[in-house]
């Protein structure tokens, strides 16, 4: 066996994501319906204790970054001592987090000091009743103070996730842009994704991003391709001219960096994904505690790994190589 996560295509994995649990305490329109979402029994969540076993092995074999997701990660109790655990792993230098940031704030000194390195934070409109909106009843003021929460802590980069939507926040590019220029946030422009349900949303409300540097140029500003911003995932990042802040363009419809993949997911059942888009998983839960089987068992997802998704395909409506995966975007993690 290798020592290294490697691909089929010499694509090394070093990065995992952690998906905590399918639940969520908002309905974002592109991620879940309102209403008649099934979610796993508790009992079928992976334990603190075997995550961190999967991550301690995952660290021999050259995994040094984590990212926990959900659903909502914080609606998992005490999400605070896995981060504690995962940062005691020999080998692991980064641990991040993908939240909505309703609950984050009263938490932000407890994670600090648990071993988070960095924050995304979705939030994909700048006015109180579209955010509410979008997020089928979210208060954007908890978020925002999340956000502050994270600046007070140190947190760096912080990230603001937002999914351009057609007629929806669209007409809020220049309002985001206006943020990086004031301030030293990271702006993510991210292309809505046809991933894992038959909602034909992403059909009408798609917006390539093409549309935030076409905004940039009409507006006079000068954008400079942007290397500072740490990060482990697919951004291409750029600076206006003069800006504090930064902006990243994550667009895996109209153009797919998978040639560039370094990353695993872990389903909150147990279920690794070694692509987020085909339906291929390998459940580790009867391999934990037999270190060099759960190690075989990621060599044998990397396997089938893909050299890409074919979303661009879906859109199109051409068949496709493999079989897309049936979870929703909350079930995966993004
Ligand atoms: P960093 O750059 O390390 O901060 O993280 P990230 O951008 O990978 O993480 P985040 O959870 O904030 O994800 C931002 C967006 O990128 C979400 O919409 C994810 O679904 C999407 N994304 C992350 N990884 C992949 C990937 O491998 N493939 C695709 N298609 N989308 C991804
Ligand atoms: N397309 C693109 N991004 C999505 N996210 C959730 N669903 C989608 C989708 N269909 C994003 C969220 C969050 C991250 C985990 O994934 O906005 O920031
Ligand atoms: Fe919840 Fe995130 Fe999905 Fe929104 S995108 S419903 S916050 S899991």
């Amino acid at each position: 066996m290798s020592k290294v996560l490697v691909d089929r295509f010499n694509r090394v994995h070093d990065y995992l994501r952690i998906s905590v649990t399918d639940r969520c305490n908002l309905r974002c329109v592109y991620c879940m319906p309102e209403e008649g979402m099934t979610f796993e029994p508790e009992e079928k969540l992976l334990r603190f204790d075997e995550i961190a076993e999967v991550v301690r092995v995952l660290a021999g074999y050259g995994v040094r970054k984590l990212r926990l997701t959900g659903g909502e990660p914080l609606v998992r109790k005490n999400l605070v001592e896995l981060v504690r655990m995962l940062s005691a792993i020999p080998g692991i230098e980064d641990i991040a987090l993908t939240t909505n940031g309703v609950f984050f704030a009263a938490k932000a000194d407890a994670f600090k000091e648990a071993g988070l390195t960095r924050i995304n934070i979705s939030l994909d409109s700048l006015r109180a009743d579209r955010f509410s909106l979008i997020t089928r009843g979210g208060d954007i003021r908890r978020v925002l103070d999340s956000v502050a929460a994270a600046q007070r802590v140190g947190l760096d980069p912080i990230k603001l996730n937002v999914v351009l939507m057609k007629g929806i926040n669209d007409d809020e590019i220049e309002d985001f842009l206006q943020l990086t220029l004031s301030g030293r946030v990271q702006v993510r422009f991210i292309e809505y994704m046809p991933i894992g349900h038959d909602d034909d949303g992403w059909k009408t409300k798609y917006v390539p991003l093409s549309a935030v540097l076409e905004r940039c140029e009409r507006m006079g500003w000068h954008v400079q391709p942007h290397g500072e911003v740490y990060g482990n995932g697919p951004s291409k990042n750029y600076r206006i001219e003069g800006a504090p802040g930064s902006f990243g363009l994550i667009h895996p419809v109209s153009d797919h960096f998978c040639e560039t993949c370094n990353r695993l997911r872990l389903t909150a059942d147990g279920n690794i994904k070694p692509c987020l888009y085909w339906s291929d998983e390998f459940n580790v839960r009867k391999y934990i505690g037999d270190d060099e089987a759960l190690a075989k068992l990621f060599f044998r997802a990397l396997d089938v790994k893909p050299q890409n998704h074919e979303m661009a395909q879906a859109l199109l409506g051409a068949s496709q190589s493999h079989v897309p995966t049936m979870r929703r975007m909350s079930q995966i993690g993004g």
